[in-house]
């Protein structure tokens, strides 16, 4: 085995996430259209195919209770139950719990068994069925099939065929610590962003308590906080446990140390791709290492599970898996069949985490609430699930399949339609001429084009654009922004959209949506010209604008970016789990889905143009700020200069001329990393040529009008 630079150079930038963004790992080619396929598919048929699945016990795992219902709803959870609003990466999407570190996780563990089930569906179906789609759409037929009524299912995630690397799990390198860097000031409980789950290899918490202790309150407060993480309050949180655990049981007849084998990625070629092997004749179902079910009936949707939990007393024990859990005190409580053997039967068990919800005054008002009126329990369970699953597909277009319900929710950020007819050419041009005319900089118009659109997060596809969520709160609030500066190059915008509206006499009518996209164009296509070179920025009109009523402050407020290389803003606010504002550079550019040669002419094109927060002189190289040129890497690469930090923390740089010693320039590490990372200073390199700038001014309208279109799903 040979060594990666990474693990040469552990503190290398990685730059290879971002390799993710064009690397074509898709077999089906470069045309699939996973939407197309989808909708090619009797969504009953697979249905019923699935459930066909789920009562057909194998030799190989045999179904507890001959039903592999609770096993699937485990499943979909895990799959969709590590999306995270702060970065809005993980989750459903891409079916990556078939792929590691998701599908080796110890709290995966033996869900390598529950897609393998489902592996006659997938080859059926084929292209036209994700993994993605199939896992949570499985989870779904397991409620139903056992008597609850789910708000929908919409397909539509494609599968990804690699691990996506850009996701940060947190600092540990062994399964199932928890470290103190995991916590901002060390202090537990306050988890760095974009971490939501505390324990390395769990999807959120320990069940049985933090750190492995019967501990509710700690369990409580862990709970609550990974759960603000997942976007769910505390009813939605009540009612995803209570009702998940409704169902199934938890498996540890005896210890997982001294029975399991290790897990898919470590295990045996002969194995494979399965992991976690035990005898489970000589040793009983392994999975957790907790043993026992919740309730009597496990495979049916009612109250139990509330009942049990309020109705009796629980003391905390060690399981014949060695691991803590709760039984009953007392033995009146109804007893389960045995998972395997009816004949038998099996004294109900709670998780730590279970008997936290009790023990916390706020979750116990809910439960109570719940068990006396299973009506608002079925129907908190079943939108809380709904949108669980469903978190992270982003807006409405791409929600597809006959079971979409008709509403849409908040969470999906909804923009109205347009009811009037958008710009043509003709109107475009005028509208050009307007904003040009008016008293805003290119900066200016640059900049709030820039703002609107780069809030897009491809994780979760969330933010851009449309909806001209700049205007509203909290984005027109944000530092990055410039608020005050912003506040009067908007009015200047409303007044030109208004002037434009008002003047039609037809139904043509502009949003601030495009003016604002329009405005950054316009200023690009002025700049090139200024350079020699006649360039048109496509544009795409059909951006609506959104009320404050449809945007959830709370909810956009993770779109803020505490960071910004393409405008130079370093901030000062630093609750993550980076190290360098570089990094935090490459996220964001792996998050506009951009490959490394996008962002370094995004950066070198925004420095050229004189976009900066605050309009500091910090990176423009240049005597012409405003005119299209590749000064940005001619001087950064040239050695007549010399750079120096001239701040503590290495942020700040000034650059000398090596001759005069006169400073010439400031600069921040955003822009020197381009010059001493040497796979981008080779990118620079393609840039700062003689012959170069044509090409850097292509392909900066090129990087430019993606990152504006990133949000427009209403064109696909
Ligand atoms: C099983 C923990 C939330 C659905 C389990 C198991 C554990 C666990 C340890 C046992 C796995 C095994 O040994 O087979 C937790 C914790 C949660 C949580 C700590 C959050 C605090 C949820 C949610 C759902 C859910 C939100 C679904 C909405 C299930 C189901 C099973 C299960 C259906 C039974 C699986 C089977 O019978 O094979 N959970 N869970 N859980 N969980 Fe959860």
């Amino acid at each position: 085995m040979t060594w990666s630079n990474q693990e040469w150079w552990p503190d290398l930038l990685r730059l290879d996430v971002l390799d993710d963004n064009t690397a074509d790992t898709n077999p089906y080619g470069e045309d699939f259209d996973y939407a197309e396929e989808f909708e090619k598919l009797d969504l009953e048929e697979v249905k019923s195919n699935i459930e066909d699945v789920m009562t057909d016990s194998q030799d190989w795992w045999p179904a507890d209770y001959g039903h592999y219902g609770p096993f699937f709803i485990r499943m979909a959870w895990h799959s969709a139950g590590t999306y995270r609003t702060a970065d809005g990466r993980a989750g459903a999407a891409g079916g990556l719990q078939r792929l590691p570190p998701e599908s080796s996780w110890p709290d995966n563990v033996s869900l390598d068994k529950a897609r393998r089930l489902l592996q006659p569906v997938k080859k059926k179906y084929g292209k036209k069925l994700s993994w993605g789609d199939l896992i949570v759409l499985a989870g779904n037929v397991a409620l139903e099939s056992m008597g609850f009524e789910t708000y929908g299912f919409a397909g539509g995630r494609e599968d990804a065929f690699n691990s996506n690397e850009a996701v940060e799990w947190g600092p540990e390198t062994e399964w199932e610590t928890t470290s103190p860097e995991r916590f901002d000031d060390g202090e537990v409980g306050n988890l760095k962003d974009p971490l939501a789950n505390t324990v390395m290899g769990l999807i959120y918490v320990n069940p049985e308590g933090p750190y492995g202790e019967p501990d509710v309150e700690g369990s409580a407060a862990n709970i609550r906080e990974e759960f603000d993480r997942m976007a769910m309050d505390d009813e939605e949180t009540v009612a995803l446990i209570a009702g998940g655990h409704t169902f199934g049981k938890v498996h540890g007849a005896d210890d997982p140390e001294e029975h399991q084998g290790p897990e898919p990625e470590a295990a045996p070629i002969e194995q494979q791709g399965l992991g976690w092997d035990h005898d489970f004749d000589k040793a009983g179902m392994i999975s957790s290492g907790i043993e026992g079910p919740w309730n009597a009936t496990p495979t049916k949707w009612d109250a139990r599970y509330l009942d049990n939990l309020l109705d009796y007393d629980w003391t905390s024990v060690k399981g014949p898996g060695g691991a803590w859990q709760w039984r009953p005190v007392g033995d009146d409580i109804g007893d389960a069949p045995g998972a395997q053997d009816s004949s038998e039967t099996e004294q109900p068990m709670m998780l730590t985490t279970d008997v936290a919800l009790k023990y916390d005054d706020d979750y116990r008002e809910i439960l109570e609430r719940f068990q006396e009126n299973p009506d608002e329990f079925q129907e908190a369970f079943s939108r809380a699930w709904y949108k669980l699953i469903h978190r992270d597909m982003g807006p409405p277009e791409r929600f597809l399949g006959p079971e979409v319900p008709d509403e849409t929710f908040v969470w999906q950020d909804p923009v109205p339609d347009a009811a009037y007819e958008l710009v043509a050419n003709e109107e475009i041009a005028e509208l050009k001429e307007t904003l040009l005319a008016s008293d805003l900089s290119r900066s200016q118009l640059v900049k709030t084009a820039w703002a609107s659109a780069s809030t897009y997060r491809d994780s979760d596809k969330r933010g851009g654009a449309n909806g001209a969520h700049l205007r509203l709160e909290p984005q027109r609030s944000w530092e990055v922004n410039e608020p005050e500066e912003l506040e009067t190059v908007l009015d200047t915008l409303e007044a030109i959209q208004e002037e434009f509206n008002d003047s039609r006499s037809d139904d043509v009518r502009v949003s601030l949506a495009d003016l604002i996209v329009l405005g950054g164009n316009v200023a690009i296509e002025e700049a090139a010209a200024d350079a020699g070179y006649d360039v048109e920025v496509p544009f795409e009109p059909g951006r609506t604008d959104a009320t404050q009523a449809q945007t959830d402050v709370e909810s956009f407020e993770v779109l803020e970016p505490k960071v910004d290389t393409f405008r130079n803003y370093l901030g000062d606010e630093y609750d993550d789990i980076y190290d360098y504002p570089e990094e935090r550079m490459v996220d964001k550019a792996e998050l506009l889905n951009l490959s490394v040669p996008e962002m370094t002419v995004l950066v070198g094109g925004m420095r050229a143009l004189g976009a900066t927060y605050q309009d500091t002189d910090r990176g423009i190289f240049t005597d012409q700020p405003g005119t299209l040129s590749n000064d940005f890497f001619v001087n950064l690469l040239d050695m007549d200069y010399e750079w120096e930090p001239v701040d503590e923390n290495n942020e700040i740089f000034e650059v000398r001329d090596r001759d005069t010693g006169e400073v010439e320039w400031e600069a921040t590490r955003l822009d020197l990393i381009f010059g001493s990372n040497a796979r981008l200073r080779a990118t620079a390199d393609a840039y700062f040529a003689d012959d170069a700038e044509e090409q850097f001014v292509e392909d900066f309208v090129d990087a430019w009008s993606k990152v504006m279109q990133l949000d427009r799903f209403d064109l696909e």
